[in-house]
């Protein structure tokens, strides 16, 4: 374990600071879609001493089904493994909470969240082409390539 992670605290939070919003605004730039699911899902951040520098949230999507529809770590702090810490520890309390299959969905261009998803266990299990085509006004562009769908990817917990 590295020392950031064994100094980072996990816990589950209600309140919405501007610090927190931040993070929700690096993984989805729609502050729209974001308040669409704000209050229906939980909201776990990983603190440092006073800082929220990482978070993710889950939300019951169907009966036995959770998915991860928002995950960020802080520009300074990523790349040392806390989005994996984050991601694991989605994983661990969708098991607790008896979900079958854990989701995330994530950009034809996003290419290293791809390769994070896949290296915890998500199998791509599908494809929504056009997505955010159809859900954001603005043309978005990741590693210089134009974000057009979304790939669904999914995570097996029994
Ligand atoms: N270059 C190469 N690989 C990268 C990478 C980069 N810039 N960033 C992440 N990765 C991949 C690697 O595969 C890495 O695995 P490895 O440690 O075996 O090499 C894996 O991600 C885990 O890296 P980690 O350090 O745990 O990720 P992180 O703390 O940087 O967090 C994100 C990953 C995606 C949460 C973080 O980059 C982030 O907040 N990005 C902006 C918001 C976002 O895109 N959210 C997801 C929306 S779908």
């Amino acid at each position: 374990m590295s020392k950031l992670i064994e100094q980072v605290v996990i816990s589950q939070t209600a309140e919405i600071s501007d610090d927190l919003y931040e993070l929700l605004l690096l993984a989805d730039p729609s502050s729209k879609m974001i308040n669409s699911y704000l209050d229906r899902g939980l909201i776990f951040i990983a603190s440092l001493k006073h800082d929220i520098i990482g978070e993710y949230i889950l939300l019951k999507t169907r009966p036995n089904i959770l998915e991860v529809v928002n995950i960020a770590v802080r520009e300074d702090y990523q790349q040392q493994g806390l989005g994996k810490f984050l991601l694991n520890d989605a994983i661990e309390r969708a098991r607790l909470a008896g979900a079958e299959r854990l989701e995330i969905g994530t950009a034809n261009s996003s290419l290293f969240q791809l390769a994070l998803y896949q290296k915890l266990g998500f199998r791509i299990v599908g494809i929504d082409k056009n997505y955010f085509l159809r859900h954001y006004n603005k043309p978005l562009y990741e590693n210089k390539i134009q974000c057009f769908d979304m790939i669904r990817l999914s995570k097996k917990l029994v």
